[in-house]
Parts: structure tokens; C-alpha cells; sequence
């Protein structure tokens, strides 16, 4: 026998990056956000999700979740919005996670939260609750949104102020932005609303778009028009659902990466 043939055959390419940390942000003991390196190989579009995660605990499986990725498609780095559930099979560890530790990332990023699943339209209307706040983060720092959309408009629902992760990045950061400040200053609303204490705009979004309250406070008349209003929602399913029920009696229809229409989805998670 020789040597060559005693050898062990090659191993299977990894189905994963295995990325260095580069910062952790805790906003509060239920939402942290993390960035890792970027694989120089690695493509994608703004509002797509990847999974994320880290190895199994004593030799075990990795663990592994969804995670829409936070930045925008020309990031060096790729920024995650985490939540931090107790006896989460992965948030549990990945909340401790610190610069220089390493996480798993899937290599196919997919979604529908794409410009490309929308027909055209003037204003784009970006609702989440809770996490379902992370596409936004990338789809509203992608020039090409601001070329699509004279207007844009991110709304995030919260239990509670404190909850209201990047409110200062959507409400001034964004405004320095290098490559979006400028269009961002001129296109973009950053609309909070809290649902569980004292707020100047109160209450879910769905009650807002159902007073009209929303459209009042943003100077839109007659509400969503399926001629000019495009939506992406991401969040929970409760959330999604209602919303998308008032969508459709507004006249707006649902679209994928197949065939681009007037509103996309995307449930953050189960619940
Ligand atoms: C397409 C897609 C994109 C996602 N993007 C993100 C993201 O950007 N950021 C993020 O934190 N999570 C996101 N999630 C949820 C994520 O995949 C995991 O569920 C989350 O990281 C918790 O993992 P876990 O193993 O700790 O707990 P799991 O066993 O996965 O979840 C336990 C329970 O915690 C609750 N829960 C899980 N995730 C959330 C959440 N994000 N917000 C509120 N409650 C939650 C649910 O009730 C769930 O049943 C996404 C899920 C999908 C399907
Ligand atoms: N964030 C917190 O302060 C907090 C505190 C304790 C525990 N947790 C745990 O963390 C997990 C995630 O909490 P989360 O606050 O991120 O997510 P969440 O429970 O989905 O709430 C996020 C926001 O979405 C709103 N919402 C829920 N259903 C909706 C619907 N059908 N239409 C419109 N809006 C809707 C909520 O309003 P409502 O408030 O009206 O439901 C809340 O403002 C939960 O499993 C929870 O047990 C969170």
C-alpha cells in the first residue's frame, strides 16, 4: 500500500463561515447587537437573512439560526440585532459573546425583505416590531432604496422606550452617514411607537394605521395607495398578519423575489 492511497480522503467544505467578533453593543438585558468580519466571497442583497450561530457544547451539533443581516450589501462588516431569550438554544450563549470570539455564519443568504420583490412606487414603508427592526438597518443605508423611493419611512414598534435599539442612529446618526446621509436627511422618517408606557406616538402600529394616526403624523392622505405605497414588514406573526389583512383591504398585494408586487414579509420569529 502506498502512501498515497493510506490517505484520508479530502474533507467536506464547511457549509459555514467561522467569522471573527469585531464589537458587541448591549442596548438592554433582552437586545444586543454584534458585527463580524466580512468573507471577502460572501454577496448579498440589503434586508436578506443568513444563519447564524456556534459550535455544539461538548462536540455536539452547531447550533444554528436565522439572523437578517443588519448591514448594508457594500459592508465591511456584517451587523446582527439580537435578542436574548433566557434558555435560548443559541441566544443563551450568543449573548455572551465578546470581540475576538468567533460565531458560524451559512454562506446562502436568502429573503423576500428585497427591493426586488417590490414593483415601483413613491413612498416605502418599512414596519417592524422588536428585531424585525434589523432589515431595516440595511435596507435604509442602500443608496438604492433612495433611488427607488422619494420617500422612506421606518417604523418600529417596542414594549418599552428603552427597547427603541438605533433610535438615535435613525433620528441623527444616519444623517452622517458617507454614502445615504445626504438622501437620508431629505427622505427618510424615523417613526417609534411603544406599547407599554407613556410615549408621544403610543400604542402598535396596527392601531395607528387603523385610527389613521399614522397617516396624520406623516402628511399622507387617504392612506396606503396601492398606486404609490410599497411595504416590507418584519417581526412578529401576530404583527404581520394584522398588518397584512390592512394591507390588502387597502388594495395592496403581496409580492416575492418571483413576482415583484406591492408588499413583502418576513416573521422575525415565531410568536
Ligand atoms: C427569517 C428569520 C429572520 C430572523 N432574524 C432575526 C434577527 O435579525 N434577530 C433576532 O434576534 N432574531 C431573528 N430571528 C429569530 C432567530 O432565528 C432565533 O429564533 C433567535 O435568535 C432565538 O434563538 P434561540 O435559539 O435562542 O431561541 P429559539 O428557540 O429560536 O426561540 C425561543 C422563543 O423565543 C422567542 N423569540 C425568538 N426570537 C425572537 C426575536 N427575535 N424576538 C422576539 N422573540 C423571539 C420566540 O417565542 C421563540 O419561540 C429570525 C428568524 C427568522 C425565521
Ligand atoms: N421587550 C421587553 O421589554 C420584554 C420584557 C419581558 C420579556 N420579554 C420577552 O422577549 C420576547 C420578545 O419580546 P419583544 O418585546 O421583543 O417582542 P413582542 O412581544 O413581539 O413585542 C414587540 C412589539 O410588537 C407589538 N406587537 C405584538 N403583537 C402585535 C400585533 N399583533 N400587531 C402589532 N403590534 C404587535 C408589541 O405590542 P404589545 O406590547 O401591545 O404586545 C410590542 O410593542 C418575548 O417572548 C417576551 O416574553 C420582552
Amino acid at each position: 500500500m502506498t502512501d498515497a492511497l493510506a490517505a484520508p480522503p479530502p474533507a467536506k467544505p464547511s457549509p459555514y463561515h467561522d467569522l471573527p467578533v469585531l464589537w458587541v453593543r448591549h442596548w438592554t438585558d433582552q437586545l444586543f447587537s454584534f458585527a463580524v468580519q466580512r468573507p471577502e466571497d460572501f454577496r448579498f442583497r440589503s434586508g436578506e437573512f443568513v444563519m447564524i450561530g456556534l459550535p455544539g457544547e461538548d462536540g455536539g451539533k452547531p447550533v444554528l439560526r436565522a439572523y437578517s443581516v443588519a448591514s448594508p450589501c457594500w459592508a465591511e462588516e456584517l451587523e446582527f440585532f439580537s435578542i436574548k431569550v433566557p434558555d435560548g438554544p443559541l441566544t443563551s450563549r450568543l449573548q455572551k459573546i465578546q470581540a475576538g470570539d468567533r460565531v458560524l455564519m451559512g454562506k446562502k443568504p436568502t429573503g423576500t425583505l428585497v427591493l426586488d420583490a417590490l414593483t415601483g412606487g413613491e413612498r416605502l414603508h418599512l414596519i417592524g416590531t422588536g428585531t424585525g427592526l434589523a432589515p431595516w438597518l440595511s435596507v435604509a443605508r442602500d443608496p438604492d432604496t433612495y433611488a427607488r423611493f422619494g420617500r422612506v419611512i421606518v417604523s418600529h414598534t417596542v414594549r418599552n422606550v428603552a427597547d427603541l435599539a438605533y433610535r438615535d442612529f435613525f433620528s441623527a446618526g444616519i444623517h452622517d452617514d458617507p454614502l445615504v446621509g445626504e438622501e437620508a436627511r431629505a427622505q427618510l422618517t424615523y417613526y417609534p411607537t411603544v406599547t407599554r408606557e407613556p410615549f408621544e406616538t403610543p400604542g402598535r402600529i396596527t392601531e395607528r394605521i387603523k385610527s389613521g394616526d399614522y397617516f396624520r403624523d406623516l402628511g399622507i392622505d387617504g392612506g396606503f395607495d396601492p398606486a404609490r405605497d410599497r411595504v416590507m414588514l418584519c417581526g412578529s406573526m401576530a404583527m404581520i398578519k394584522e398588518t397584512a389583512a390592512l394591507l390588502e383591504e387597502f388594495g395592496l398585494r403581496e409580492g416575492s423575489n418571483a413576482e415583484p408586487a406591492d408588499y413583502v414579509l418576513e416573521r422575525a420569529f415565531v410568536g
